[in-house]
């Protein structure tokens, strides 16, 4: 009995991916609901697959095709993303289903080959190029850079489905496959950690394109990503929330991270907190030995405000604290004023290295960095106070 089944998106449209239950990390990003790889298959005169799954989900995808057609069958395969987790089978589907063509981007041409044992031609597609599937067609749209140089998307555009690879999507593993049928506080949680600790660095790509597509004036129907639930309804309000978080127009919002040996340093991030609160911000204190790094560059969506304290180990930053500042650093967050603290035994240079990570990262300097030897007495906790407030008050006048 075949117990993976198709799911049915629109009549000739249907979802034949994999959930991964378990998976708990992407490359640093901390993934706790898990996620899924959507591929999708269109019943058109020419069969049409549109992405794989990774690897080891091959049967899994396999079987949901075969619930609905022999996938023999298909005569198109289309890659919109190269990266594994949506091609990493594709050796194997092409060996099974030995279809007509595969299509990718330019790029995706060649990086699949790349990549993976593929000793099958893979067709280059131009952006804007459309393609015949008989009754329907598929146009496509390069989005270089979203998130990897091959990216891009597809278009049904008969049925006005936006296949959107990686773009929209989230991690979250349910049997729930549209996002009406989802817990919406969950949805918002997911799509913005997601944006967050993948798309950032491209926001000002998200925002050319979503330009681009409101000038074409393409309508939604569905966005079908390939990660997370299928937007059916109010396809708006994701693309909404996109041209949101890439613009990252500071609010009334600070981020305080810190790690702490003997508690000096975590003194002055409270301290340090009061001021920026008193100067009427929402602030989220966040100690690196308790949170992960993918849930502080959440935070930071909408922040004004990136203060950051490390005692000095070995001459050095505490090793949690480079990690979140090398993830963030890459992850290039905008619009930020930004300060350094911290105690030290002896040496005390972690200061001078957030400060030279900081501007690296182009947040603005705030004020000097405050160090302490040992114990922060009362003027120093009054001066993390201070500049708090200061910190509060400059990011309220760019409000
Ligand atoms: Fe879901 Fe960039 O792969």
């Amino acid at each position: 009995m075949n117990t993976f089944k198709a799911v049915q998106v629109t009549e000739d449209v249907w979802w034949v991916g994999a959930i991964d239950w378990n998976i708990r990390d992407f490359h640093g990003y901390q993934t706790r609901r898990g996620s899924t790889y959507n591929a999708y298959l269109i019943l058109a005169d020419k069969i049409t697959l549109i992405d794989t799954v990774k690897a080891p989900f091959r049967e899994e995808m396999m079987a949901r095709i075969a619930s609905i057609v022999d996938p023999g069958k298909i005569q198109y395969i289309v890659s919109n993303h190269s990266e594994m987790d949506h091609s990493g089978s594709l050796p194997e589907v092409v060996a099974a289903v030995n279809p007509q063509k595969v299509f990718a981007s330019a790029v995706g041409a060649k990086t699949l080959k790349e990549l993976l044992p593929l000793d099958r031609e893979i067709t280059a597609v131009k952006d804007g190029e459309t393609l015949s599937l008989g009754n329907r067609s598929l146009t496509f749209m390069e989005t270089r850079m979203l998130h990897w140089p091959d990216s891009m998307f597809s278009y049904l555009n008969e049925e006005q489905i936006l296949y959107s690879q990686d773009a929209f999507g989230m991690h979250f593993a349910s049997l729930e496959r549209f996002a009406d049928e989802c817990d919406p506080a969950i949805l918002a949680f997911e799509a913005a950690t997601y944006f967050a600790n993948i798309i950032l660095p491209y926001s000002a790509l998200v925002l050319k394109l979503i330009g681009r597509v409101t000038a074409a004036k393409l309508s939604f129907r569905i966005i079908a990503p390939d990660h997370g639930p299928i937007w059916r309804q109010e396809t708006g309000g994701i693309i909404s929330s996109y041209a949101k978080w890439a613009a990252q127009k500071p609010e009334a919002k600070a981020v305080v991270v810190y790690a702490t040996m003997w508690h000096s340093t975590e003194k002055m991030a409270r301290v340090l907190s009061e001021g920026l609160a008193a100067g009427g911000l929402s602030v989220k204190l966040m100690s690196m030995d308790e949170v992960h790094r993918s849930d502080v560059v959440y935070e930071l969506l909408g922040a004004g405000v990136l203060a950051v304290g490390s005692p000095t180990l070995n001459n050095h930053l505490l090793p949690n604290m480079a990690d979140i500042l090398m993830y963030l650093k890459g992850l290039k967050p905008r619009n930020l004023i930004g300060a350094a603290f911290g105690s030290y035994g002896w040496s005390g240079e972690a200061v001078k290295e957030i400060e030279e990570i900081l501007a690296e990262m182009k947040v603005e300097k705030a004020g000097e960095g405050i160090r302490v030897k040992n114990v922060p007495d009362a003027g120093i906790l009054a001066r993390c106070y201070e500049l708090g407030k200061e910190m509060a008050e400059r990011v309220g006048s760019r409000l």
